[in-house]
């Protein structure tokens, strides 16, 4: 089976995670230091603060920005659920505003309709590795005096006009989970070019402690181990072959599926690089999804469906006064992706292999 994600650990990864073990210093510490201090290089940020998980990063950034109970935030109704549940978990209202189809990120010429008085912050996510309109976002961001959480978690390394994910936004959140571009297992990292903003973080990740044994707020333990932090030092310095990987795994796929009926292939916007965290394809409306999937399985390629619902079809979101029909072009992409194998470890060989099965799964 060529898997839809396949994590590339190395002899660097097991030997940085011996030398913890034989540290003797397992939790934060070290390893974390090295591995802020490199991410912050790398997006060319001020500040990078380790986590132990995306979820973790988007909390304390939504935290650092000030969002409290009642705020509300805009966001994408098309994402993975944990884009949207810290914004509930600090008491605010997630206010969702329809994507674009050709990106499948926030649709920017409709946020300023979404903008009321109590909203606080925007939360865009560059989905599937491709950022979003930046220029026009940092613009109504600038106008009505908002704050950006960028969703960067599935954007290691994608840049906009040749500005780092992770340094758009007025905080970029990232993931290193297993199935990343770049992964940890579990993990997260937050950027900033915020002192103020920084300090927030480091308390919120640890209880709210700001000195030994004193707490000034409502806090988490969000810490990453420096076991953790061993294996994200490694990947981090692999990140642009990985990605350059991805990119031709990309583009072979698009030269193998140039013109094939029933599908539409991945676009990429003005202005972006698009580091394929997923590589996704539109069904025409008429096929079934469930069936190409499982035509795709038997012929061994792990095909996957990211996200098959868009997030308002969802109890704890609906009940918040949403309903189908609300946003259709979430709704519509939602019934249509699908994603093909495209990463570091996905060979030419396999590219054959599984523009052959989408070709002969299309067309029955
Ligand atoms: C877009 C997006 N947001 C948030 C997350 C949450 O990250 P994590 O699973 O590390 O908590 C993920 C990844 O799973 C993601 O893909």
């Amino acid at each position: 089976m060529i898997n839809i994600a396949a994590p590339v650990i190395d002899s660097e990864e097991r030997r940085a995670v011996d030398e913890v073990i034989e540290s003797g210093m397992l939790a934060q510490g070290p390893k974390v230091a090295e591995l802020e201090k490199n991410w912050a290089e790398y997006c060319g940020v001020k500040h990078a603060l380790a986590v132990n998980s995306g979820t973790a990063a988007i909390h304390c950034a939504l935290y650092a920005a000030g969002v409290k109970e009642g705020d509300e935030v805009i966001t994408t109704p098309y994402s993975f659920i944990a884009t949207i549940n810290p914004i509930l978990m600090l008491g605010a209202r997630p206010v969702l505003v329809d994507i674009d189809e050709e990106t499948f990120n926030i649709d920017v010429s409709k946020i300023e309709a979404a903008i009321t008085e109590k909203t606080k912050a925007i939360v865009p996510v560059d989905l599937y590795g491709q950022p979003c309109d930046w220029a026009e976002l940092q613009e109504i961001a600038k106008k009505h005096d908002l704050k950006i959480i960028e969703d960067a978690c599935q954007a290691i390394g994608a840049e906009y006009k040749g500005i780092k994910a992770g340094a758009l936004g007025d905080f970029g959140c990232f993931s290193l989970y297993a199935t990343k571009n770049i992964m940890c297992g579990e993990g997260g990292v937050v950027t900033t070019n915020s002192d103020e903003a920084a300090a927030a973080i480091r308390s919120f990740r640890q209880h709210g402690m700001v000195a030994p044994y004193e707490y000034a707020d409502l806090g988490y333990n969000y810490r990453m181990s420096d076991l953790h932090g061993a294996i994200a030092v490694e990947q981090l310095r692999k990140v642009d072959r990985f990605t350059a990987q991805r990119q031709r795994n990309a583009s072979l796929l698009n030269e193998a599926l140039a013109g094939v009926k029933g599908i539409e292939l991945p676009r990429v916007a003005d202005n972006r690089s698009h580091v394929y965290h997923q590589y996704t394809i539109l069904l025409d409306e008429g096929i079934s999804r469930d069936e190409f999937v499982a035509k795709l399985r038997e012929k061994g390629v792990g095909a996957g469906v990211y996200y098959p619902k868009p997030l308002h079809a969802y109890p704890h979101i609906a009940k918040l006064g949403y309903e189908a029909g609300d946003f259709p072009v979430a709704e519509d992409l939602a019934a249509r992706v699908v994603s093909l194998p495209v990463h570091p470890k996905v060979t030419d060989e396999d590219i054959e292999i599984i523009a052959a099965a989408v070709k002969e799964s299309v067309n029955g």
